[in-house]
């Protein structure tokens, strides 16, 4: 398993991190090349229980099949993840991250996460205000702004999602947090959301678009980098 550390997330930030739901799963092996050769270090795999979101994806099964040179990026949208988190933890998770909507003991969860090596995540989606989180902010490690509802890839970045980054940005203050944020993140407004003051950026469809996977995440890391220098094209 590839560990990461939110201290390394942040010092090497904006970094991205890649959802593989839109891969050739039944190719998923060589679709991964695609992320090796533009250097995209960081798998995003989004599990979907058809219960707190509609769609139904995958489980610690693919997590665990995912190389161990990628830092696997778990992005848990499933309904009471505290019985589930552990299969993940055993599949090599990197980041586990749960929605603070999908249980009501979200304290609970991150308690049980404590220890793991694991950096615990919690996610927002567009209608929950950053304040549901700061309760929470001894406990994890990373917030993840939901950009737009959660349930597919290809939707459009929701615009008040910047307004939102911002507050998360005042949340955690001096915090060794990563905020990080996801869907609707394309190659034509990534390196404005790289701009916003993020750490991490998840992109799924705009890299595996069934065309050009390595170039599209190229650009992408380009594009990343220049608003990392302030130096815009
Ligand atoms: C939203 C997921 C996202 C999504 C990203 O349900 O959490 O990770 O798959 O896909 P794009 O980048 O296509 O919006
Ligand atoms: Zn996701």
């Amino acid at each position: 398993m590839m560990n990461v550390t939110a201290k390394e997330l942040i010092d090497g930030g904006p970094g991205l991190s890649v959802g593989v739901l839109t891969a050739d799963l039944l190719r998923l092996g060589e679709e991964l090349g695609a992320l090796d050769e533009a250097g995209v270090a960081i798998a995003h795999v989004d599990v979907m229980d058809g219960v707190f979101c509609p769609q139904t994806t995958v489980g610690p099964p693919i997590v665990k099949a995912l190389p161990d040179r990628f830092v696997k990026d778990v992005h848990l949208m499933i309904d009471e993840p505290l019985e589930k988190v552990q299969a993940y933890l055993d599949a090599g998770a990197g980041i586990v991250t749960f929605h603070v909507e999908s249980t009501i003991h979200p304290h609970r969860v991150l308690q049980r996460l404590a220890g793991s090596g694991v950096v615990r995540g919690v996610a927002l989606n567009p209608g929950t205000p950053v304040a549901a989180v700061e309760p929470l902010l001894d406990e994890l490690e990373l917030v993840l702004v939901l950009a737009v509802n959660p349930g597919w890839g290809g939707q459009s970045f929701i615009p008040a999602t910047e307004h939102k980054l911002a507050a998360a940005r005042e949340l955690i203050h001096d915090r060794e947090i990563v905020l990080a944020v996801d869907g609707g993140i394309t190659k034509a407004n990534v390196e404005h959301v790289a701009s916003l003051g993020v750490d991490l950026i998840v992109t799924g469809s705009a890299v595996y678009d069934g065309k050009a996977p390595a170039g599209n995440a190229r650009a992408m890391l380009e594009a990343v980098g220049r608003a990392r220098t302030g130096a815009s094209a």
